[in-house]
């Protein structure tokens, strides 16, 4: 058994916890809207065609925001396709998943499904093959309350009250070549900014996102940022990140310590947007919306075969994820939380069957993955503010990051309620983990819970959904302020 400890304090404050760390993203994409958010011939569907099992297993993830209605599918997508009376909505090819797009569902639909959720919508416009005019005319059709032709169409399509939608996206990782009209950045920066100040021509108020790099080992990364920000620094309050993860070549260990890739992202992309305000003379601090993130199969995806004879909402991405998918998911959602002073938005990518943390079988039923349970956790149990821990863990050897710490914590503290986050990385010893928790005058720990199993590759599936779950964690010493973390494990440790 291997030991560590760690120190719990409420000085070692790093910043309040935000609610949009928790944020998801619903694209146009395979099954995530169709037979994922809506469908309207299933039993559980609502009056509005949503399935009613995929909105309480929302409510109980605990999603903040979603963004909408891509990725890739953004890049080719005219919104006006998607809004008015259904049978005259066009059918249009989606080039970005060879799919078609029946438009059956569209902002309207989206913003309504975001009220039933009670979740935030963020909007992403089309940069791709559109451009000003286009994200202005959706912006009005969004946000402006009546007496204008588009927000008078809105009205008319039976949505009366304004959207409200704060938060935009300017495109989505322009600086990909499989991204439909995907520009230098110079060519992004510039129409980036011009769009921005158009918008805040109509809301100065928004909340603006322009595009980082597509992941950090794009060959631009740090320069495309780096140029894209020279153009737009003073009209846009967040830098995008997008990052997925995949065990690869059976190399469990360096797979777990994903998240150290995730914090180098993040460290680069802080200091390349304060390398650009400190050359422009600027107080502003751009932030960071880690906008897509997430355990991602992509070599697999990479491998098969695009569908022929665009069909429609075909089965794609569909990973199904394992316990060892679920650890390494809770340290990236560790490092979000970690560095929650800059990276103040998140969204996991995405929310349905498509790399999701839930699945549905069209017409039956839906479950959870085993990826659902981190996220759910800390979305209910982080609150006030984030703390950094001082550890002392054992260092374990991996291929891809060299020497990284077994143990991997964040906690988070509201006055009266602490709460640590811990993955233990190590693949085949429990880790003793002991809490100096002084600094919080006596606290104890009044429960934790693990998400473990003997066999880090099983998953939950409709038939057995509930495999992987937290459970008690019956390692605890209340005495020593000890907790025992299994091998391959997520783990709550809650302290009052
Ligand atoms: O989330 C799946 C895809 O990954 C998104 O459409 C795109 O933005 C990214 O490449």
């Amino acid at each position: 058994m291997h030991t560590a400890h760690l120190t719990i304090d409420p000085a070692f404050r790093v910043a309040p916890v935000r609610r949009r760390t928790f944020g998801t993203f619903v694209e146009h994409l395979g099954r995530c809207v169709y037979t994922g958010i809506y469908e309207p011939g299933h039993p559980k569907a609502d009056e509005d065609g949503f399935r009613r099992d995929v909105l309480d297993l929302t409510r109980e993830l605990g999603v903040s925001t979603v963004r909408y209605p891509g990725g890739n599918f953004v890049s080719g997508y005219r919104w006006e396709d998607g809004v008015g009376p259904r049978e005259r909505r066009p059918r249009r090819l989606d080039l970005a998943w060879h799919s078609t797009e029946t438009n059956e569902v569209g902002i309207d639909e989206f913003v309504r499904w975001c009220a039933k959720a009670g979740v935030e919508p963020m909007m992403a416009v089309n940069l791709g093959t559109r451009g000003i005019e286009a994200a202005l005319d959706l912006l009005e059709y969004c946000n402006h309350p009546s007496g204008t032709a588009l927000s008078d169409l809105r009205a008319a399509n039976g949505a009366k009250e304004p959207h409200g939608i704060k938060m935009w996206c300017l495109g989505n990782e322009m600086d990909a070549p499989w991204q439909t009209g995907h520009k230098t950045p110079r060519e992004y920066g510039r129409l980036a900014a011009e769009t921005a100040r158009a918008m805040r021509m109509v809301d100065p108020g928004l909340e603006l996102v322009a595009c980082g790099s597509s992941s950090s080992s794009m060959p631009a990364f740090g320069t495309w940022e780096a140029e894209v920000l020279e153009e737009t620094y003073d009209v846009v309050d967040y830098i995008s990140c997008h990052a997925y993860y995949e065990e690869k070549d059976g190399d469990l260990g360096s797979f777990l310590a994903c998240a150290t890739d995730m914090e180098y992202f993040i460290s680069s992309v802080v200091a390349t947007a304060d390398h650009v305000g400190a050359r422009l003379k600027s107080r502003k601090k751009i932030n960071i919306s880690f906008d897509e993130w997430n355990i991602w199969y992509l070599s697999r995806f990479q491998n098969a075969a695009p569908p022929v004879d665009w069909p429609i909402a075909p089965p794609l991405l569909e990973d199904h994820y394992h316990l060892a998918d679920a650890v390494a998911f809770g340290g990236l959602l560790i490092t979000l939380l970690r560095n929650s002073d800059r990276v103040t938005a998140a969204s996991l990518a995405q929310l349905v069957n498509v790399i999701a943390p839930i699945m549905t079988e069209p017409g039956r039923r839906a479950w959870r993955q085993t990826t659902f349970h981190p996220f759910a956790q800390a979305s209910s149990l982080a609150a006030g503010d984030v703390l950094r821990v001082e550890q002392v863990s054992p260092m374990y050897e991996t291929a891809e990051y060299g020497e990284v710490p077994l143990l991997h914590a964040v906690a988070t503290h509201d006055g009266e309620a602490t709460t640590l986050f811990a993955i233990n990385r190590s693949t085949d010893q429990p880790l003793s983990l002991r809490i100096d928790a002084r600094a919080l005058g006596g606290a104890r720990i009044v429960e934790a819970t693990t998400l473990t199993d003997s066999d880090v590759y099983a998953r939950n599936t409709a038939d057995d959904p509930d495999r992987i779950a937290p459970r008690p964690n019956p390692g605890i010493q209340h005495d020593t302020m000890t907790v025992v973390l299994p091998p391959v494990s997520w783990n709550v440790i809650r302290l009052a």
